[in-house]
């Protein structure tokens, strides 16, 4: 079995708001409302898959539909609800993978203790690319900035792409990632919530990792003024509310 859970292929919704040159679309895709990304280059048709989980198929002819050809994965943190798809869209594509080099030895760790099948690590282990803070890659001819904010996951890592950030579980639209389960830490995602996220700038669009709001996407500008958990100015507080949840 390729999926650690389940497998339930559904696309509830897709969206396409892509910005000048670039493809962008957003596909609400499996059980849990994750939002898997397609990022494409207009120019050359080459593109990142963000999160592949759940199911590839559709995943891949969304693609194709798109005219896209596959050759990145740009993977946000290593739950199995995000990357479950990852060895699957590894066969299909042979894509290079893009993970924070925190994360890869995470992934590893959470494999051993869920007893996960992460067997493809191995397999394919000359497509993994660790990446660091501040690294840019380009899909096709778009370049894409990664932002490490740990605290959901040790190697949580953003994307920004012509200002639009892809933030995984660590900041969702008036919420924030859980900071309990193994590898979580209140203190470094209040380091990545309100001092790094905080300090782009407000047209910033925001494109989270799952479907939790009323709209599927918002601003950096609206989280500021209206999420709660970017309203703490010191760690302390912010570190006491998230163990009191
Ligand atoms: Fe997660």
């Amino acid at each position: 079995m390729r999926s650690y859970f389940l497998r339930i292929p559904m696309v509830e919704s897709q969206f396409d708001m892509s910005p000048p040159g670039v493809v962008l679309k957003q596909m609400e895709i499996g059980p849990m409302m994750n939002f898997v990304y397609l990022i494409g280059c207009s120019e050359t048709r080459e593109a990142a898959v963000v999160d592949p989980a759940w199911d590839v198929s559709t995943i891949l002819r969304i693609a194709q539909e798109s005219d896209l050809k596959v050759n990145r994965v740009l993977v946000t943190h290593a739950h199995p609800d995000h990357i479950n798809g990852l060895g699957e869209l590894l066969e299909a594509t042979d894509a290079a993978v893009y993970m924070n080099v925190n994360e890869i030895d995470y992934m590893k760790e959470i494999a051993a203790r869920f007893r996960l099948p992460i067997e493809f690590m191995n397999r394919r282990s000359g497509n993994f690319r660790p990446l660091s803070d501040g690294e840019q890659v380009l899909v096709g001819k778009v370049p894409i900035q990664f932002l490490h904010t740990p605290g959901h996951t040790p190697g949580s890592q953003c994307f920004l792409v012509e200002r639009r950030l892809i933030s995984g579980d660590t900041l969702f639209i008036n919420a924030c990632g859980r900071v309990d389960l193994p590898g979580g830490d209140p203190e470094k995602m209040w380091w990545s919530l309100n001092r790094k996220l905080a300090s782009l700038d407000d047209d910033t669009i925001l494109y989270p990792g799952h479907n939790y709001a009323e709209h599927p996407t918002s601003t950096l500008g609206e989280q500021k003024r209206s999420n709660p958990y970017l309203q703490f100015t010191s760690v302390n507080q912010f570190v006491h509310a998230m163990r009191g949840l």
